[in-house]
């Protein structure tokens, strides 16, 4: 079970009333039909919905993913953690950049591919563009609308947008992102699950993870130490730790810290508020921003994340007579993990940076499920104790608003 330890000289601020109240406001938000993946574990129903559609398209050898923002960091993360068993090619068109797509679609037969269009909205520029491009690359090879359903598999808001339109217009099978998921918080929908089926991951493992957090949580007793790593965040924040570096210390979880990194600053960078996030993971950025995190403005949180066991090895034995590698010999490459991890951890302890010390036992669907939901509970609550909405984004439409005035302009 995923498991965590505040590591801080910061004496907590905020009094017994007031956490007594923000809990008691938190469970109310959590039980509300406004927040929806809170309950994704229980959602038997869009589970065997997609796996329905794994079944009738797994002969397919390759997989494009189309999709931006919380459409496509939450599937990237579970495929970096994961790995990808099925021997499926995996395509992600995540940008607009035409030299990255390009690169990305020479391998691709297209008409050995299933293309998956992930859109809350179904109107997202960004996904639009790439759909297009892909139909205009299947009219190229021959294939025509009334055969678009064998190519093509949606997900999308169950009933608004213009991808449901089009879904049923063209009779393609589309899968639900509930209503009350945003697309940040959609990891554990359809919009994840499909491509982990398609990866040869057990997606249900992913959900009784989250259901695992989700029951730790609604116990008064073993949730009180969540609440508290929330209230610490806040008083943190409230004295000017500002920054939350994300560092797991493995490669596996590089895109964990890419998908928080978006939770956590689209959810709560508002109204002059919010947590900025820092990816990092280790022991690489040892040697790049730790010197920064070490000695550094005093203004970061660090969520160091232990994979206590990998599934593979390496002894580090060695013939060479040199003390740099004779002092390596007696061990295997993860306890040179271990070793880096305790240091840095002791480090930063000594130089009185706030640290919260998260531990997994492996890299497991069922624990990267209790990460995730353990995220998108913390945030929700922080967002909750900073008094801003965490599931809107008004901050990103000026930009979308002036992008579509020059496209208009430039007709
Ligand atoms: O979290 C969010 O809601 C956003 O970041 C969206 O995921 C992103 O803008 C893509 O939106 P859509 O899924 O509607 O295409």
């Amino acid at each position: 079970m995923l498991n965590w330890n505040i590591r801080s000289p910061h004496q907590p601020q905020t009094s017994a009333s007031t956490q007594a109240r923000f809990v008691e406001s938190y469970q109310r938000t959590l039980a509300s039909e406004a927040v929806g993946f809170f309950r994704l574990p229980q959602n038997r129903e869009l589970l065997r919905a997609t796996e329905a559609v794994h079944q009738r398209f797994q002969h397919k050898k390759f997989f494009i993913h189309i999709g931006i923002g919380g459409s496509a960091l939450g599937p990237e993360m579970l495929l970096g953690a994961l790995g990808n068993s099925s021997g499926v090619d995996f395509i992600f068109v995540n940008n607009i950049d035409p030299d990255d797509l390009s690169r990305k679609l020479e391998r691709v037969d297209l008409k050995e591919a299933l293309i998956y269009v992930v859109s809350k909205s179904g109107t997202t520029a960004e996904t639009v563009a790439g759909m297009s491009i892909l139909l205009n690359q299947l009219e190229k090879v021959g294939v025509r609308r009334e055969q678009y359903k064998d190519y093509f598999v949606f997900c999308t808001d169950p009933e608004r947008g213009e991808l449901r339109r089009l879904a049923r217009d063209w009779g393609i099978t589309a899968l639900d992102i509930p209503a009350n998921i945003g697309g940040r918080f959609s990891v554990l929908t359809p919009v994840g699950l499909l491509p982990a089926l398609f990866a040869g991951v057990r997606a249900q493992d992913l959900l009784e993870g989250a259901e695992n957090i989700q029951k730790h949580l609604q116990d008064p007793t073993i949730g009180k130490e969540f609440y508290e790593l929330a209230f610490w965040l806040k008083d943190l924040h409230d004295q000017g730790v500002v920054q939350t570096v994300m560092m797991p210390y493995s490669s596996l979880l590089k895109e964990y810290s890419a998908w928080f990194v978006q939770l956590w600053a689209e959810s709560l960078g508002k109204n002059g508020k919010g947590l900025t996030p820092v990816p990092a993971y280790g022991a690489t950025d040892q040697h790049s921003q730790m010197q920064l995190f070490m000695e550094g403005p005093r203004d970061k949180v660090l969520f160091l994340i232990e994979v206590e066991s990998f599934e593979t090895d390496f002894s580090l034995k060695s013939q060479v007579d040199s003390e740099c590698f004779t002092i390596l010999a007696p061990f295997k490459l993860s306890q040179l993990m271990k070793a880096e991890f305790e240091g840095t951890l002791m480090a930063l302890q000594e130089n009185g940076r706030p640290v919260v010390h998260l531990r997994i036992p492996g890299l497991r669907p069922e624990y990267l499920g209790q990460l995730i939901l353990f995220a998108e509970c913390l945030t929700v609550l922080v967002g909750e104790l900073l008094q801003v909405d965490p599931f809107n984004q008004p901050g990103v439409e000026a930009g979308k608003k002036y992008a579509n005035k020059w496209l208009k302009n430039h007709q």
